[in-house]
């Protein structure tokens, strides 16, 4: 299959491939600029940032990049508004919204002319982000890392959106190969979204142990646990999983009362950052793809969209 330029509102890039937005602070500027350079669009997590942080992360991403970049941020996380507004304001060039969405992000985003783009997991919720104003939606399936809003496929919920809806439609979760990109575009979608295999790459601020964690991961080692968000969450069977699923973790201490809502079962901000910490692995989450044990060698963004380009067009 040829690579086709992925164009979302009045973005267009070459290689119809976003990074997905990984948070908290595995996606910061230095992979996003990394897949920006290669064409794509290179995506910093605000989830878990100060608004100051999130700021300053944009203008580390633009000094190493004239490509495209986006912000995802949690819209669990209660300063959702000010992270997404503070992302608009300094002239981010599109929004991805994980987890839900409200009604006034679209003026938000209206007001700049910036493309605001939601994660969906049905062809309901794709229908009312269109009739909102978003600019595109992600599709996304039971086999994505982190947060899940379904446990369907996702080629049959991206069939489902792709009759309900005329924006475009990106496609992700367990996309990992140039074969995989081929085989969903084949059914209608006009880029990918991926997440696992970038948080693998050298550019992602997963700390080196944890990257260790996605190479050595087999089909048998990935999981699903309960989120204190609300959601289910795919993640490796690590240490802290196993705490997790025996109830044998401390108590949070200090809470900041970052979540909407939030169990209190654990702090899942300070365990997804323990992810980017040394000497931490035992005491993160680790979200990853259902087809994490596909990854091999941890490789320069540029290695990675080399070979999905040559695999997608079958050189
Ligand atoms: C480590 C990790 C962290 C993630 N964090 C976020 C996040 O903060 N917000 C979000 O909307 N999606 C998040 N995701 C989902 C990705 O953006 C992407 O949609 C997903 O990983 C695609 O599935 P794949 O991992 O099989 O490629 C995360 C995924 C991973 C692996």
């Amino acid at each position: 299959m040829e690579t086709k330029e992925l164009i979302i509102a009045n973005i267009k890039v070459p290689v119809p491939i976003i990074q997905g937005g990984m948070a908290v602070r595995i996606s910061t500027a230095p992979l996003a600029g990394a897949v920006a350079n290669e064409g794509g669009i290179g995506i910093i997590a605000g989830t878990g940032m100060t608004v100051k942080e999130l700021i300053a992360e944009i203008r580390k991403a633009r000094a190493i990049t004239k490509g495209t970049l986006g912000v995802n941020v949690l819209f669990a996380v209660r300063n959702f508004a000010d992270l997404v507004k503070a992302a608009i304001e300094e002239g981010i060039d599109l929004i991805i919204s994980g987890a839900g969405f409200s009604r006034d992000m679209f003026s938000w985003g209206k007001k700049y002319g910036t493309p605001i783009v939601p994660i969906v997991s049905s062809a309901k919720l794709a229908m009312l982000a269109e009739k909102l104003g978003a600019a595109a939606v992600v599709v996304e399936g039971k086999e994505a890392g982190g947060h899940l809003g379904t446990d369907r496929p996702l080629k049959d919920i991206l069939k489902e959106v792709l009759k309900s809806i005329k924006i475009p439609v990106i496609a992700a979760g367990g996309i990992i190969s140039g074969q995989d990109i081929g085989e969903v575009m084949k059914i209608g979608a006009v880029g990918v979204q991926m997440g696992t295999i970038f948080a693998a790459s050298e550019e992602s601020n997963a700390s080196a142990e944890m990257k260790q964690i996605y190479l050595r991961a087999k089909e048998q080692d990935v999981a699903i646990i309960k989120s204190p968000v609300g959601f289910p969450g795919r993640v490796i069977k690590n240490d802290f999983y196993k705490a997790l699923i025996k109830k044998d973790l401390s108590n949070i201490h200090p809470c900041s009362a970052c979540l909407k809502r939030c169990s209190k079962d654990f702090c899942i901000m300070d365990a997804l950052l323990n992810a980017c910490k040394t000497g931490n692995p035992d005491k993160a989450l680790v979200f990853a793809g259902e087809k994490v044990y596909n990854i091999r060698e941890i490789l320069p963004v540029s290695t990675i969209f080399k070979t999905l380009l040559n695999e997608l067009t079958n050189k």
